[in-house]
């Protein structure tokens, strides 16, 4: 009865919460996770408010997501920021979302740099405004000898440009007597693509209710589980990421086995 109205997923209280993450440490945790962060504009509107007080609550949520994966002893966080595609949106929209990385780590870099975690980027640099990549590249390069979790921010990402860019480059490389056609396998594939230096995620999650993969690293999630769930990105919580990894630790991968 309280589960369908929602009503039991008030947030814990801290020691709770503690408990439940030294209960979900005792499984094997999962190592990449990725998350497709959807729903701000619906949150948003919920409230009467413009899209992009969505966008500002969703990137609170950026800083709880990491801290509880930094805690959990994940090895890499990536979440799905903005697309190849987003540049459709309103001009105020995509300033805005372009604006949020200089205030997320101005605000976070120092608290980021004080746990431990490494930033990094995923995507199409060169069709971002400078103050964008500055803010990046600065984190990437202050955070660059941290041995804690990796937030990787997807920006700017395609997945299917970026399979196409690969196959060109590989083309090339072919050409040019770097790599030989039988030495073309997955893994070789794989180094080809913006996420060369990640394992495949293990685990990903999509809030807001939308089934689909919009773009996001399709070849990278060939094998992972899928956790999708109806709740907005700016009201995901970390309970909800704690149901999401209980979820992963039941689920057998067979990796098309038996
Ligand atoms: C999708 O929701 C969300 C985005 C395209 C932007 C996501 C950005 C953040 C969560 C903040 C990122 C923070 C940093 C630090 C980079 P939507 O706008 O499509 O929502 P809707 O489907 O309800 O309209």
């Amino acid at each position: 009865m309280f589960n369908k109205f929602g009503l039991w997923k008030k947030p814990a209280n801290s020691s709770t919460l503690r408990d439940k993450i030294e209960e979900i440490k005792k499984s094997p945790i999962p190592e990449h996770v990725a998350i497709i962060m959807d729903g701000n504009g619906r949150w948003a509107k919920k409230r009467a408010l413009p899209r992009i007080a969505g966008h500002h609550e969703g990137m609170k949520v950026v800083r709880k997501t990491t801290m509880l994966a930094n805690n959990l002893g994940i090895k890499a966080l990536t979440l799905y920021a903005f697309s190849t595609e987003n540049w459709k949106r309103p001009k105020n929209e995509v300033e805005y979302i372009m604006k949020l990385p200089e205030e997320f780590l101005g605000t976070f870099l120092p608290e980021l740099i004080e746990n431990n975690v490494q930033v990094k980027m995923m995507g199409y640099k060169d069709q971002l405004p400078s103050h964008t990549l500055y803010a990046i590249e600065r984190a990437v390069e202050e955070t660059k000898n941290n041995t804690g979790l990796v937030l990787n921010f997807a920006l700017n990402y395609g997945s299917r440009s970026e399979i196409l860019d690969a196959v060109k480059q590989i083309i090339n490389d072919s050409k040019n007597g770097i790599l030989m056609e039988t030495e073309l396998n997955e893994q070789v594939f794989s180094s080809y693509l913006m996420s060369s230096n990640f394992q495949d995620p293990d685990l990903l999650i999509r809030t807001s209710g939308e089934i689909r993969l919009s773009n996001f690293m399709l070849w990278q999630l060939a094998y992972s589980e899928f956790w999708f769930t109806e709740v907005l990105w700016p009201d995901f919580n970390e309970e909800y990421f704690l149901e999401a990894i209980e979820v992963y630790q039941k689920r057998q991968r067979r990796f098309g086995g038996i």
